[in-house]
């Protein structure tokens, strides 16, 4: 099968590495379902697992943890899926990714895609509605019944991938008031469409402009960028009792004691932690993907994908590659074998 990836022995600092592969192709066992890939996104966990060290086992390194496609066959214990399914998923880390035409992905981590989308809008949606989701109704335990409704949620970076899930997720799930920061004016309007219903600027202090606005502070803080930077200003702003849950690990220990005081609580998510420790709650990355794709199917929840890249081919992934690097992307940039004419969000790149 074909795949991209870094050759083995070589190092993946930079995405020029990337390179059209020739690999045996994979066979599902267990819980396993074999699935020919349609479309993938690609994540900031790309770029950090592209520039880890090589593997000493002399195999090329396979990236990629966003994927949709048609499952092709499934292993004797697979209970969830059959061939012919249209499925999304974000997989495992601890596995070979999906930057390949077929791919193996436990079944408890998959649901069927949303009917109303095609490969490329799908493919946008795993991994950032896993982390948004974790991140907001279990890390920070929000209602989903609307018991929080009116409460406030700071999103810092609102308009990345996970960001654009977060807003969505927090307002229309949560009935949550969604604050987002966001620096240009085409990240700023793209907050606003998502259901933001005020946007400030990380580029500026947080604090004095949330004062500006008669917002002393708020329940909820959802950090999507550099943890370390904003760990102060998350302190200054979160209301008594209030929770933080940060994504990006920090690069020194955090201040602790700044919460103390308001008796705030700090989480960390992970929406890798499930797979990478075989939790026994891992058929929830099932559930939450299922219960996704409904609220798409409703027309309640909007994919994010802003540009497709026309052809799973390692030139456009290295060019998918430079845009997340880059770190002023908006939405999703996905991959797809036929991107998604129909798409009005989708911006083709000229391959
Ligand atoms: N722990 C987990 O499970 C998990 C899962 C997914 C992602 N992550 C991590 O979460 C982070 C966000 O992921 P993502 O996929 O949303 O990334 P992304 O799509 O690459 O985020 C891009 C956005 O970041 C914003 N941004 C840039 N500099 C910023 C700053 N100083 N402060 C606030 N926002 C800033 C930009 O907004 P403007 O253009 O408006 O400046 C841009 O829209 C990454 O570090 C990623 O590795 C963790």
């Amino acid at each position: 099968m074909k795949a991209i990836g870094i050759p083995a022995g070589s190092s993946g600092h930079d995405a020029a590495a990337l390179a059209d592969l020739e690999l045996a192709a994979p066979v599902a066992r267990g819980q396993d379902i074999l699935v020919s890939v349609q479309a993938v996104s690609v994540n900031p966990i790309d770029i950090k697992m592209r520039g880890a060290r090589p593997q000493a086992d002399g195999r090329p390194r396979i990236l990629g943890w966003d994927a949709a496609g048609i499952v092709i066959d499934t292993g004797p214990e697979v209970t969830l899926f059959a061939p012919g399914d249209r499925v999304y998923y974000a997989g495992s880390i601890t596995r070979t990714g999906s930057n390949a035409e077929l791919h193996l992905a436990d079944q408890r981590l998959v649901a069927r895609m949303p009917a109303s989308l095609d490969f490329a809008q799908a493919a946008a949606l795993p991994v950032a509605s896993l982390a948004a989701w974790e991140a907001l109704f279990e890390r920070m335990h929000i209602s989903t019944t609307g018991s929080d409704a009116g409460k406030t949620l700071l999103v810092i970076g609102g308009a990345g991938g996970v960001g654009s899930m977060a807003i969505q997720l927090a307002s229309i799930v949560g009935r949550l008031r969604v604050i987002a920061t966001a620096s240009r004016p085409a990240s700023q309007a793209w907050c606003s469409e998502l259901g933001a219903e005020l946007i400030i600027d990380h580029r500026t202090d947080l604090v004095p402009q949330l004062a500006g606005k008669d917002i002393p502070g708020v329940d909820y803080i959802l950090c999507l960028s550099d943890t370390d930077r904003y760990f102060s200003t998350m302190a200054r702003l979160i209301k008594p009792h209030g929770h933080i849950c940060a994504l990006v690990e920090s690069a020194s220990p955090l201040p602790m004691n700044e919460l103390r005081g308001k008796s705030a609580s700090f989480s960390w998510e992970g929406m890798f932690t499930r797979s990478l420790h075989a939790t026994p709650d891992m058929i929830e990355q099932h559930r939450i993907l299922e219960r996704v794709a409904a609220l798409v199917d409703a027309g309640r929840l909007r994919s994010t994908t802003q540009v497709c890249l026309d052809g799973m081919t390692a030139d456009n992934l290295r060019k998918a590659h430079a845009l997340v690097e880059d770190g002023g992307v908006i939405g999703k940039v996905v991959l797809a074998r036929q991107a998604c004419a129909s798409c009005s969000t989708t911006q083709i790149l000229e391959n």
